[in-house]
This record gives C-alpha cells, sequence and structure tokens, in this order.
C-alpha cells in the first residue's frame, strides 16, 4: 500500500509562543509518516513545535520515499519552492529526510547549495546531533546504514496521541523484487524485539491510543533475524492481549511469508480487523517470475481463498504495477482477469518506473508510456468498478465505526453532528449523533444508509 499524496503531519502543538517552529512535508508511505513523527518527537526536546505554515518555520524538513521517481521529482520542486524563504531568512534550516536523503545523499547536497543537511531514515536518531552542527554553520549528509539500535523509543505527550498510531515493528527488506529500490535504501530486515514492541504499544494505548498499524516492510517475516523471537502470528496473538488496544492492523506481507497461522489469526483474534492488504504487482506468471516475487497467480489466490474461508468477510487491498518490462497485452489481460476473480476492496496501482539499483534496469522499459498509462486506467476502471459494489454492499448493514472526531461538516438539518471513523474493513464512514454524543477513540454502531466510492454515510444507532 502505498500514499502518494503529499500529505502534513498533524499539527500537534497550536501554540508556538516561545518555541521554534518546524515544518515537516512527508511524501510517501505510512512508514515515512510514522518517521515523521519521530523526528517531531526528537525536536519537540530540542523547543521546536510543528508549524503548518512554512513561512514561519525555523526549520523545513521535506521527508521523502524513492520507489518510483514521481516523489523524487517532487522532492526537487518542494526544494525550488522553498528557496525564497532560505534567501529571505538567512538561520532557516533545510533539510532532506527519508529515502531520497538515502539515495542521493551527498550528490543532493552539492547540487542544492541552500539544504543545509540530507539524513537517512536510519540516521534520524542523530537528527539532534545534526541540528546542532547545522547551527554552528556545517553541511552534512548523513546516510550510512545503522544497526537495530535506531529504534529506541522517542516518548511521545500524552495530550497529543491520536486515536489510531503507525507504529514499525522492523524495517529494511530481505527480498529481491527486481522492480524495487527499497532493499538498497532501507537495508537488511531487523526486528524490533517483541519483549519492546509490547511494551511500548502498552505505553501508547495506556495513552489513549486506540487503534494500531504495525508497518514494515514485509511483516510476515518478523522476527526470523533474531534468534529464538516469536513469529509474526505469535506477535499478533501477544498484542491482541493489549489492554486498551481495541484494533490492530497491519501493512504489509508478502504473499510467499503469508503463514496459514497467520491468515489464522483473521477471524479468530478479536483485536485484529478484517482488513489485509496483499501486494499480487501481476496476474501473469511471466511477469511474475520476471518480478521475482517469487510466486504464482494460482499460488497468491489459494492464500486469498484461504484467509476468505477463515474470515468470510474480510476487506482485500493489493498493489498492481503495470507496463513492467517485456509485459505484453496478454499478460495485462492475466492481471485484468486475476484483479475480476480476487474481486479486490482497492487496489493501488501504479506505472513501472525504472528505478536505481534494481535488476530489473537491465531490462528495457519498452512498454510506451501511453500504453502504461492506457494500462492503469483499465485497471482503475475496473477497480472502481468492483469498488463500487462492494461499498453498495453496506448499505442498510449495522457496523462498528471507531470514530476519529467530528467530521468537517458538523450538523445535519435535523441539528444532529456529523462523526468520522472507519469501519473495522477499513472504509470511512460518516454518521449523525447528537452532539458531543461520540467520544474520539469510541467505538459507534453505526447503520449505513448512503454509500459514495469512497466513504459511507449512517446513522448511530445503538448508545
Ligand atoms: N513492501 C512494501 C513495498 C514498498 S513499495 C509494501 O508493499 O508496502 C510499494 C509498492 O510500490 C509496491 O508494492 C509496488 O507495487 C510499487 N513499486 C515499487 N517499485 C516500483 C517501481 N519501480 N515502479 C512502479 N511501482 C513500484
Ligand atoms: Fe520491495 Fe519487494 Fe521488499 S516490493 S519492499 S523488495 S517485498
Amino acid at each position: 500500500m502505498y500514499l502518494c499524496a503529499m500529505t502534513f503531519v498533524e499539527k500537534r502543538h497550536p501554540d508556538l509562543s516561545g518555541k521554534k517552529a518546524v515544518h515537516i512535508v512527508t511524501f510517501g508511505c505510512q512508514m515515512n509518516v510514522f518517521d515523521s513523527r519521530r523526528m517531531l518527537q526528537i525536536l519537540s526536546h530540542l523547543d521546536y513545535a510543528e508549524t503548518e505554515n512554512p513561512e514561519n518555520a525555523d526549520m523545513i524538513l521535506i521527508n521523502t520515499c524513492t520507489v518510483r521517481d514521481k516523489p523524487e521529482k517532487k522532492v526537487l520542486s518542494a526544494l525550488g519552492r522553498f528557496r525564497p524563504l532560505k534567501e529571505w531568512k538567512d538561520d532557516l534550516i533545510l533539510g532532506v529526510c527519508g529515502c531520497v536523503a538515502k539515495q542521493k545523499g551527498v550528490e543532493l547536497l552539492k547540487k542544492t547549495p541552500y539544504l543545509d543537511f540530507v539524513l537517512s531514515p536510519d540516521n534520524i536518531p542523530k537528527l539532534a546531533e545534526v541540528v546542532e552542527k547545522v547551527s554552528c554553520g556545517e553541511r552534512l549528509a548523513l546516510t550510512d546504514f545503522q544497526p537495530a539500535d535506531d529504534y529506541e523509543f522517542v516518548d511521545v505527550e500524552p495530550e497529543v496521541e491520536n486515536v489510531s498510531a503507525f507504529y514499525t515493528i522492523m524495517k529494511g527488506c530481505d527480498k529481491v523484487c527486481s522492480f524495487c529500490i527499497v532493499p538498497h535504501v532501507r537495508g537488511r530486515e531487523i526486528s524490533k524485539p517483541s519483549a519492546m514492541i509490547i511494551r511500548e504499544l502498552k505505553v501508547l494505548c495506556s495513552r489513549g491510543v486506540k487503534e494500531v498499524t504495525l508497518l514494515g516492510q514485509n511483516v510476515n517475516s518478523y522476527g526470523r533475524d533474531i534468534p529464538g523471537e516469536m513469529d509474526f502470528a505469535e506477535l499478533l496473538e501477544r498484542l491482541n492481549d493489549i489492554e486498551g488496544l481495541k484494533r490492530l492492523r497491519f501493512v504489509t506481507s508478502h504473499p510467499v511469508d503469508a503463514s496459514d497461522r497467520m491468515l489464522s489469526c483473521f477471524g479468530r483474534l478479536g483485536k485484529l480487523c478484517e482488513y489485509l492488504h496483499l501486494p499480487v504487482q501481476s496476474g501473469s506468471d511471466r511477469i511474475l517470475e520476471k518480478m521475482r516475487r517469487g510466486y504464482t497467480r494460482d499460488y497468491y489466490k489459494s492464500l486469498i481463498d484461504c484467509v476468505r474461508t477463515h474470515c468470510p468477510g474480510i476487506a482485500l487491498s493489493t498493489d498492481i504495477i503495470v507496463g513492467f518490462p517485456g509485459e505484453t497485452a496478454a499478460d495485462f489481460v492475466e492481471t485484468l482477469r486475476l484483479i475480476e476473480e480476487a474481486g479486490f476492496d482497492q487496489i493501488f496501482s501504479f506505472k513501472y518506473s525504472p528505478r536505481p539499483h534494481t535488476a530489473a534496469l537491465k531490462y528495457p522499459d519498452d512498454v510506451l508510456p501511453i500504453e502504461k498509462q492506457r494500462r492503469l486506467n483499465a485497471v482503475q476502471e475496473l477497480s472502481d468498478s468492483i469498488t463500487s459494489k462492494k461499498m453498495a454492499s453496506y448499505k442498510g448493514k449495522t457496523l462498528e465505526v471507531l470514530c476519529e472526531g467530528l467530521s468537517r461538516i458538523a450538523f445535519s438539518s435535523e441539528m444532529k453532528a456529523q462523526y468520522t471513523g472507519r469501519t473495522r474493513t477499513n472504509v470511512v464512514v460518516n454518521f449523525f449523533d447528537d452532539y458531543n454524543s461520540v467520544d474520539e477513540g469510541g467505538l459507534a454502531v453505526v447503520r449505513i444508509d448512503e454509500s459514495y466510492q469512497h466513504s459511507l454515510l449512517g446513522i448511530r444507532i445503538v448508545r
């Protein structure tokens, strides 16, 4: 799963008085959102608070991704956008963090004379040190991989925690997908010890977090790098017992490592939500082999049959790449067929883009841009039509919604407030009830009256 939109980490300190201000722009996946939060926490100990307005900032951080080339272009254009601020405010600190930082390193520093520092994800714990050096006039790039200790928990302030939290349980990836730059920029798999995960999640839940999404490039191989460590299925079983936690989710799973025991956690563990993101990438065995994914379409289909047997109502999402080198029209039809057969609730689809340090670079990028676009459109149209049917099927149903707060449109004609939240299957639900009657983080039972492409609308029926 991949969030390619430009997201701003929520403003957490409305009161900037007496504090320095940092503006963080985050491009990319949930892991980047999590990293932005870690940086914010480190900076809060240096008396920085977050601002949504770059013009107020004493420091601007661009936290980036490099999986496809678009986010990389966005970084360069963001740098250009912030350049006048840097010229206007001499002591403004400008840094690039995340995977682009790892990939481009010193080169980015050389190319951008107004950039103060470049910091790869592994070096986030050194952010305070970097800020100190930059304040003394140094320019630097820290991009080396670091051992496991970057998992050190950065304390969070209780009153600023959200109902839902992302939480990284492992970093890096040991897979060898031929299109993917992640192993190069994030390194080998390193799991966080389970005892630490359990302890830290207990802390988060005692501070009001109700829903946790565990993050890793391939959470299914959790624990393999630590002798004697529990596996991912057992970790889920242990986390299911945490007091105060209401919902547990995770991304992402590689199909090859999806064990039967892990799949059977769905429907068996009360807190594990009925939602699984299982990237397939292609429906053609020939292309899957060239992608070095290590499975066939039949194997993939057997996994989804298995998880649906354990948990019939589970929502499934996937990632699809169109226009991989050598993908013929017939290969692409296989992908469309798989999408139909699997009936994915949601699809994240991408045009193949050649990345440095990947094995697929040796193949000619031979699918024409116009054809890649046509295939992307076809995937998205098919996906939209499946999603509409799924959304319509929620109408009239009664669902459990975890309330995230009041939605923007606050009142209906009957003077009911409108709240927003998500179902266990990860669908956004807006629902009406009396003002002040639903707590943020509370579970509401909602009857669904209307369905739209990306959300549902309903009314709370049980108090
Ligand atoms: N394990 C991670 C993978 C991160 S990359 C996860 O599944 O979240 C996220 C997705 O980006 C991949 O699943 C793939 O669909 C897409 N992707 C990766 N490299 C790509 C490339 N070179 N071109 C197009 N899409 C790519
Ligand atoms: Fe990338 Fe494949 Fe790992 S998509 S993150 S190399 S599982």
